[in-house]
């Protein structure tokens, strides 16, 4: 990776001080080839077992991915290359970008193929975590390294001591540190298949070090394929030093952490208050029914101060819509189970067709084929969606380009919140509203990947 925002910066100081003097001279600087961001999705073997080695695929042969740091309002510019040996796309999750730069195949650009390259170049107007990962193949390449954090930073960047990514991604790997079969018909048709060997930050049971005595911002990103967290700091804080500031990149008003379910492709932030003494250990745990398992921790260092930490600070709010709800108009979805295996012949292989949205299974997209879109919409206005989730499994529903507010749900009580990814519990039923305010086909999907491979997957269009 080749981090070049200082130069970028003194580039784009230089251009415009030259832009008044010399069209020519600016015109030469502006056609530099210089990225913030240098970045390849290749084979690599990886070691995530001790002692072993997987053939992974990794961006810029890392595992953790490298981080890419964007600031608010500003662009973004990623030089990618495919070096890998099959056809690809890098996704930007959650970011409002200009659909060219949405990397879906077909529906927004062409897969770059093995070899070639692609330059993303998108503004990215609010601040918080977010990933980026293919949209090609993504059992395959997600599953085995493909998935990376992606920061965008606030204007004015709130004041924590320290800030630290906890990134979830689990494997699902023999004993000498082969794949195994990352997709099993009979998972992919109920929670999906799981992994076997769970990493943190790309490590087993990892200790993160924070400062003592301190305000620490922790983000956490379910990176997974399969996998639902329901995170807890257990007792070990107390809740008025452990608070929720962010779901989804989107800041909330900070509220005490006490579970909080984190489905496949969410993040949490949370503001912290470290204990005084170094040395502390504060466990982060996936709570299923009584028994919290740990999955990491993190260790307090150094005391950064001899009084009192400062309050969690408030992140400010993103520049997002209000959607006008008693204008709207209403679109229903219904998320069903079809547990159709619908054989297709031209390949000979079997193509499952498990889920369904609106009685229709997500057949693929190919350049001779793109499915209708699921609904048409009209740029600038509000929209209500009703969503219903027929099947008896959860399903974290996540919209491409947009970023909706969650209004109601028969299963809890919601203070609405903004989001770009709704969890939606078995047979829950919930409604949520946005302005159409970013025109293009926008990918409506399921997050966990399988359900999306086998018919949890539509788009929108809104022109
Ligand atoms: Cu992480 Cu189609 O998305
Ligand atoms: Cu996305
Ligand atoms: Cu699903």
């Amino acid at each position: 990776m080749k981090r070049r925002r200082f130069l970028q910066h003194s580039l784009q100081a230089a251009a415009a001080a030259t832009l008044a003097m010399s069209p020519q001279l600016s015109l030469s600087l502006s056609r530099r080839p210089d990225y913030d961001y240098i970045l390849t999705a290749e084979e690599k073997p990886l070691s995530i077992l001790p002692n072993t080695t997987s053939p992974a695929l990794a961006f810029n042969g890392e595992f953790p991915a490298p981080v890419i740091r964007a600031r608010q309002g500003e662009k973004l510019r990623v030089h990618f290359t495919n070096k890998l040996s099959q056809e690809t796309t890098i996704h930007w999750h959650g970011i409002r970008l200009d659909n060219a730069m949405d990397g879906v195949p077909y529906l927004t650009q062409l897969p770059v193929k093995p070899g070639a390259s692609f330059d993303y170049e998108f503004v990215c107007p609010d601040a918080g975590t977010f990933w980026y990962h293919p949209h090609m193949h993504s059992v395959e390449q997600l599953g085995k390294g493909l998935v990376g954090a992606l920061i965008v930073e606030e204007k004015n960047k709130p004041a924590f001591d320290a800030d630290v990514i906890v990134g979830f991604k689990d494997w699902r790997l023999n004993k000498d540190g082969s794949f195994k079969t990352l997709s099993e018909p009979r998972h992919a048709a109920r929670a999906g298949t799981l992994g076997n060997v769970a990493t943190v930050n790309g490590e087993l049971l990892p200790e993160i070090e924070v400062p003592a005595n301190a305000t620490v911002r922790v983000r956490l990103l379910n990176m997974d394929n399969s996998r639902q967290f329901a995170i807890s700091l257990g007792e070990h804080l107390g809740q008025d030093n452990a608070s929720i500031i962010a779901i989804d990149a989107m800041p909330v008003p900070n509220k005490a952490l006490d579970i909080h379910q984190l489905g496949v492709g969410m993040r949490l932030d949370l503001g912290l208050h470290t204990p005084a003494d170094a040395g502390v250990e504060i466990p982060i745990y996936d709570v299923k029914g009584r028994f919290y398992q740990k999955v990491c921790s993190l260790r307090t260092t150094a005391p950064i101060r001899s009084t009192a930490p400062p309050a969690i600070p408030t992140l400010p709010p993103n520049p997002v819509s209000e959607p006008d709800v008693s204008k709207a108009e209403t679109h229903r979805f219904v998320f069903e189970w079809a547990g159709a295996m619908t054989p297709v012949s031209a390949s000979g292989h079997t193509h499952h067709e498990f889920w369904t949205i609106n009685r229709r299974a997500w057949a693929g997209m190919h350049s001779a084929n793109l499915p209708e879109p699921l609904a048409e919409l009209e740029l600038g206005k509000s929209y209500i969606f009703e969503l219903h989730n027929a099947t008896p499994h959860g399903h974290p529903i996540h919209l491409h380009g947009l970023i909706f507010k969650v209004l109601s749900s028969d299963k809890k009580n919601i203070t609405p919140f903004f989001t770009d990814t709704i969890l939606l519990e078995k047979n829950e039923r919930a409604t949520i509203a946005f302005v159409a305010d970013n025109p293009g086909g926008w990918m409506y999907h399921c997050h966990v990947i399988e359900h999306m491979k086998t018919g949890l997957m539509g788009y929108i269009r809104i022109s």
